[in-house]
């Protein structure tokens, strides 16, 4: 006999504990839609059949993560659970000092607060909301330096999450390293479509940091799914181990925060891990204030254990070649069928551009919006609009709209199976077909900031 290479990539795992979903009708679906403001992020989650509003913290997890959770050790102070989770982030990032928190923002808090002083400027290759919020709330600039290739959806790059590092040394040179307290490095890029970044562009901007005495910072919520992309697309590594890869890169830095929401593998959790010492010492003084004391931080003992075993699964091979494919796969039925995406499609999100399939909706009627609530009441699908209602209100009050209406389709881990994607691509298609019924929508009751979670929102009779 001789071995095959198989053409289905099957989920690599079996199904030993189930959760209905709930099927709902048309009727059903307008209702619960109206009822929220027609804003999904106000609806109940068993109204939801398929639900792609985040990858965050909505993963399945393993017999051997809820085995360690069952032993774990829920001592305030030393706890074994603690020194195990320690090891785990030792052992995955190299960096010396641990500092657990309850999820990625609070990481980013504690660091911030501890480094950033008003007038400082950050740059990273695009700072995720939360990070940007934290920077800001120092009275810092958190600012964005991507790659120029990342601005065209339809340009196929293989990293398109990359820095610009001409823009990175111009930013030194202007701003002087004296007022920049780290240069970051967001892996996956999260906000241009879960894009990657290369090797070659963490080594290029850590040499530049490095070069000023700047410390070089990686938010590594999603550093697993780019490690794979660096295996599959950058030469040189093809036989490399994931982790190796991971190693590779964290070496490259003096710390990172992390959202062990995402290749953590957990439902909460995250940290704070850096070299310095005198750092280590002030970040964790902060700790003891906002999260709890150091060997537990803002988590329970069973929470350390599950991202301690959730960090080597994310890092498994068969689970990343299985976890990029299926948001790759639905990319290829997407673009067969003629809805444009952002491409090529990144580790945990598959992002419909909405202004391209929508033209007939001005994009200050929020063509995502709509595009995203379509797929909620024909198919129970939920996922989550980034574009103008995210990111259009200044804050000044007035509306500028973001560059792209995107619909991100974010995929829970180890939650779907090919069967749900199928059904997905059936539904995104058929919303396509039927889009000339698509309606605007205007915004009738918002916040002042971050509205789209709580802002209530109307259709806009076509007059049609
Ligand atoms: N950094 C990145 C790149 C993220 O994507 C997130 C969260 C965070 C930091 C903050 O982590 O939620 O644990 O506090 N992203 C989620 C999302 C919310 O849906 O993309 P957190």
């Amino acid at each position: 006999m001789k071995p095959f290479e198989p053409r289905s990539i099957i989920e690599p795992f079996r199904i030993r504990s189930v959760e209905p979903i709930r099927f709902t009708t048309l009727e059903q679906r307008e209702a619960a839609l109206r009822q929220a403001g027609h804003n999904p992020f106000l609806l109940r989650a068993e109204d939801v059949q398929i639900d792609l509003l985040t990858d965050s913290g909505t993963g399945a997890m393993s017999a051997r993560q809820w085995a360690g959770m069952i032993a774990s050790d829920e001592s305030y102070a030393g706890a074994s659970s603690f020194y195990r989770f320690e090891r785990a982030v030792q052992d995955v990032t190299g960096f010396r000092h641990v500092i657990p928190t309850h999820q990625g923002r609070a990481a980013e808090h504690i660091l911030f607060a501890t480094i950033a002083r008003p007038g400082d400027v950050i740059p990273s290759n695009a700072h995720f909301d939360t990070t940007r919020a934290h920077i800001e709330r120092q009275g810092a600039q958190a600012r964005d330096l991507p790659c120029a290739q990342s601005r065209d959806p339809t340009l196929r790059h293989p990293f398109k999450g990359d820095m610009d590092l001409e823009a990175l040394r111009l930013t030194i040179q202007e701003v002087g390293p004296a007022r920049i307290p780290a240069v970051m490095m967001t892996v996956t890029n999260n906000t241009l479509g879960g894009q990657p970044v290369s090797m070659a562009n963490v080594r290029g901007a850590s040499a530049l940091a490095r070069a000023h005495g700047i410390p070089f910072l990686i938010d590594a919520c999603r550093f697993a799914e780019n490690a794979w992309f660096i295996r599959t697309r950058e030469a040189g590594y093809e036989q490399a181990k994931p982790i190796d890869i991971a190693r590779q890169m964290f070496a490259l830095a003096d710390g990172c925060t992390m959202s062990a929401k995402k290749d953590g593998m957990s439902n909460i959790g995250g940290f704070l891990a850096v070299n310095d010492d005198e750092l280590a010492a002030r970040c964790r003084n902060l700790e003891i204030l906002t999260e709890g004391f150091p060997t537990y931080g803002g988590m329970a003992g069973y929470d350390l254990e599950a991202v301690a075993q959730g960090l080597y699964e994310a890092l498994d091979e068969g689970y990343l070649r299985y976890r990029v494919r299926s948001i790759e796969y639905l990319g290829e039925k997407l673009l067969a069928g003629g809805v444009p995406i952002v491409q090529p499609t990144g580790g945990h999100a598959v992002y419909i551009d909405a202004r391209a399939l929508l033209p007939h909706i001005p994009a200050q009627h929020y063509p995502a919006w709509s595009l995203n609530n379509g797929l909620y009441l024909v198919g129970g699908v939920r996922g989550a609009e980034v574009g103008s209602v995210m990111f259009g209100r200044q804050p000044d009050g007035s509306e500028r709209m973001a560059h792209l209406d995107l619909v991100r389709l974010a995929f829970p881990r180890r939650v779907y199976t090919q069967s749900h994607v199928d059904y997905l691509a059936e539904v995104i298609l058929e919303v396509a077909a039927q889009k000339a019924d698509l309606p605007g929508y205007r915004i009738v009751e918002q916040a002042p900031v971050l509205r789209h979670f709580t802002a209530r929102l109307q259709p806009i009779e076509s007059g049609r």
